[in-house]
Formats: structure tokens, sequence, C-alpha cells
């Protein structure tokens, strides 16, 4: 299967190297020059780890890099039988992006979107063919994390969700089906999780670490929610929030904090900008996720 994936940041990079691994073709795009040549980089990066462990032979890397074609050309699209969007987390921008997308792709070619928190139903509803549409929603980082949501819109054909089911089980993945509501399960679940956390900080019950590290040692999980948000980024998260906040009609349940959004307004984005609710300068001793 010939797959393009549009967006080549954090999740555009993890999911090319997932279906490139399981033999698919692959091109990815990105706007940003520098975005794609990196996602390049920590892929064929990632790929080496893999060989020096053990897990994969160093002609797997050859064969698997091989099937990856890095463009910033839409057209390079037009023989693709999925593609898969992962660009910046805003519906208008993904509405437009599919509008073109759909101007090149074959009328058979289904269309998937890995967005966190917005509507499949309302970017679907920019397509000339609504029913070929679906959500596909990995999580950070892709190749390593197991559970990927498999979203169908209202428009989504009968039996598209349930081929995508299938189809992602044969990438060594966890597929579950669940609805088109906002957050999901997943983000729906988290949203929560962080805003409770935020507000423990505010309210000065305990200080982030002590936060993270009740998280983590008592609680079993793999990251606390500081810096788990710092993980996944400012940008991203704080926009999730507002997302699913606004989306359940401001339901005060999933309301975000200023806390956060100072964090995003200063571009203070976590890992990626070297600063968030941590500091990852150069010197400083960033939390062991
Ligand atoms: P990112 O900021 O790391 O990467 C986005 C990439 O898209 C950038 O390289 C940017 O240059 C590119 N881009 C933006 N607009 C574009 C356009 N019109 N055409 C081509 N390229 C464009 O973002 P990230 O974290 O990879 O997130 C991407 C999507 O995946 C978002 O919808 C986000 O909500 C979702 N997501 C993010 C997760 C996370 O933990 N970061 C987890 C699961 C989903």
């Amino acid at each position: 299967m010939i797959i393009g994936i549009i967006g080549s940041g954090a999740m555009g990079a993890g999911i090319a190297q997932v279906v490139a691994t399981a033999g698919h073709t692959v091109r990815l795009l990105d706007q940003n020059a520098a975005a794609l040549q990196r996602a390049g980089q920590s892929i064929r990066t990632n790929l080496d780890k893999l060989a020096e462990k053990g897990k994969i032979t160093s002609e797997a890397v050859d064969s698997i890099f091989a099937k990856l074609q890095l463009t910033a050309e839409l057209h390079a699209f037009t023989d693709c039988e999925l593609v898969i969007e992962a660009i910046v987390e805003d519906l208008s921008v993904k509405q437009q992006l599919f509008r073109e997308v759909e101007l090149v792709v074959s009328p058979d070619c289904i269309l998937a979107t890995n967005t966190s928190s917005l509507s499949i139903a309302s970017i679907a509803a920019a397509c000339q063919q609504p029913e070929r549409f679906i959500g596909i929603h990995f999580f950070n980082p892709a190749p390593i994390m197991q559970l990927v949501e498999v979203i169908p819109a209202v428009q989504t054909r009968p039996g598209l969700a349930e081929e995508i089911r299938d189809l992602v089980q044969s990438w060594s993945k966890l597929p579950v089906l669940t609805k088109d509501t906002p957050g999901f399960i997943v983000n729906r679940v988290a949203r929560p999780f962080y805003g409770e956390a935020i507000r423990i900080l505010e309210e000065g019950i305990a200080d982030m670490a002590t936060i993270d590290w009740a998280l983590t040692e008592l609680g079993g999980f793999r990251m606390g929610p500081f810096t788990l948000m710092d993980f996944i980024g400012h940008d991203v998260n704080y926009r999730v929030t507002e997302s699913v906040f606004t989306a359940f009609f401001y339901d005060p349940r999933f309301k975000p904090s200023f806390t956060q959004k100072r964090l995003f307004e200063a571009g203070y984005y976590g890992r990626k900008s070297g600063r968030g609710f941590y500091s990852y300068a150069p010197g400083a001793v960033p939390p062991e996720p």
C-alpha cells in the first residue's frame, strides 16, 4: 500500500516510521523543509538504534528507510491509497489541506486525520467525498505507543472503520474503535488528569516534582502529569484542552488553566523549546521520563 503522511513533526515522523516498518511505501510531506529533514534524520536514528539493540538487522534498516520518500509536493500523493494528516491542530487549516488533497488523490484514496481533539465530522465536512474520511489517532511516540484510536465520523461509509482497524492491527498496534466525541477516549480521560494536577499545584498543595513523583511511584503512571505535558508540548496540549472544553459546550470539568495558557503564550512549549513547566536548558536537570 502507498501511504501519504502530511506533517512531519513529532507525530507525522513517528507514523511514517510505523507504516514504513510495516512494509508500506511512504510519502512524507511537510511545508517546512527543515522539519522534513529533521524527520528523515530522526527516523534514521531511531531505526539505527533498533539495529544496535539487535531488534532489527541493518539490512532491514536500509530497506525500511528506502520505502520513505520526503517531499514538499502534494503531487507526489497522486498514487496514495491512504493519506494520514498530522499537521497543526487547527480546524480551518486541516479543512483547507483536505480540500487540496482531494484535488490530487484518486477517488478511492482513504483520508484520515490524526487530530487529538477536533471533530472528525467537521474535518470530513470540508471534503467532496466525506464518506472516505476517518480518524486514526496515534499516541506519542507513535513507534512505541501501542494504542491507536480509530474514529469513524457520521459521514464515514459503513465498513471503513473495521477495514482501518484491521489495517492498524497489521502494523502491530492495538486499535480501539471509538465514537467521534471530544477527546475520544484517551484525551477525554487525560484532561482532568492534567487539569487536577495543575490545580493541585496552583492551590499550593504540592509542588510539580512531588505530584509527578506521586503519580509515577504510587500511581503507576509512566510519566507524571507535568513531565508528560512538557513531553507532548504545550502548543499541542493547551490547544487540545481548549478544543475539548469548547466542544463540551464549556463544561467546567474541562476548563483550561491560565498557568498552562501563559506557558503556551510565552512559547514555553516544553522539551521541544527547552522550557515548559521544567527547564531543559543546557545544564538543567530535566526529569527522567
Ligand atoms: P508538530 O508541531 O510536531 O508537527 C506539525 C508539523 O506539521 C510541522 O512540521 C509543520 O511544519 C507541519 N505543517 C503545519 N501545517 C502544515 C500544512 N498546511 N501542510 C504541511 N505541513 C504542515 O505537531 P505534532 O505534535 O506532530 O501534532 C500533529 C497533529 O497530531 C496535531 O493534530 C496533534 O493534535 C496530533 N497529535 C499530537 C500528539 C502529541 O502528543 N504531540 C499525539 C496525538 C495526536
